[in-house]
């Protein structure tokens, strides 16, 4: 029996928006180790931050130390990974903030969990593409080398799957261009969608 009732604050999501002067958005970061998700998404970060945007960032490497230390690297465990970082991720967006995710969330059936918990409309995926060899050749923390010898089980593309996007909002081929190019690709797509509607819509009337 579930015996919980529902919570409404008093403050609405418009109001929240008013205050943050921004559309909340989840940029979800999807690829390979040593695709170049977590540098493009750092990045971003750092661009939309100094353009004024109230933007946070969770990242793989990072919510694994804290939130989710107690998770590894099973297909169970990295489901669990990604429903608490998509309850997380919905959270902050109802707070007003803009969201980036850098996670490999291999799985298309997770991915499109977080998609649903936050909402559709408030969701881009990002598909940073770069081949399994160009990662391996870069192997950045020699991950790749340990889990070729049998060290690292369960590792993404060589000993577990990587379920690709099958129509991203975006697809970064990070082995054919530089992160520059990526980036302002990035930047292009997503920073349009942050813009205050309510502002905008202010502005057209002037
Ligand atoms: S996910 O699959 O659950 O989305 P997540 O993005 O949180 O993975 O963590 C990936 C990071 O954990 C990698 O960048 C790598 O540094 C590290 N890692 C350690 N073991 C593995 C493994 N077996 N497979 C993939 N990444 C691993």
């Amino acid at each position: 029996m579930n015996y919980l009732y529902p919570f409404n604050s008093k403050i609405s999501y418009e109001q929240r928006k008013e205050m943050m002067q921004q559309e909340p958005c989840l940029v979800w970061l999807t690829g390979l180790s040593g695709s170049g998700k977590s540098t493009l998404a750092l990045r971003l970060e750092h661009y939309l931050f100094h353009k004024g945007y109230k933007v946070f960032l969770l990242d793989g490497d990072n919510i694994r130390h804290g939130l989710n230390h107690d998770l590894g690297f099973t297909e169970q465990d990295r489901k669990e990974n990604l429903r608490r970082v998509g309850e997380v991720a919905k959270l902050m967006l109802d707070a007003g903030l803009v969201v980036l995710c850098s996670f490999i969330s291999p799985y298309q059936e997770e991915r499109a969990l977080v998609k649903q918990i936050v909402g559709e409309n408030r969701f881009t995926e990002v598909y940073v593409n770069c081949s399994l060899e160009e990662c391996e050749k870069r192997d950045t923390k020699g991950l790749y080398d340990k889990a070729r010898r049998g060290i690292i089980p369960n590792f993404t593309g060589i000993s577990a799957p990587y379920q690709a996007p099958v129509v991203p909002d975006v697809e970064l081929k990070t082995d054919e261009e530089t992160i520059e190019e990526s980036l302002y690709r990035l930047i292009d797509y997503v920073e349009p969608q942050l813009q205050d509607k309510a502002q905008t819509k202010a502005l057209y009337k002037l």
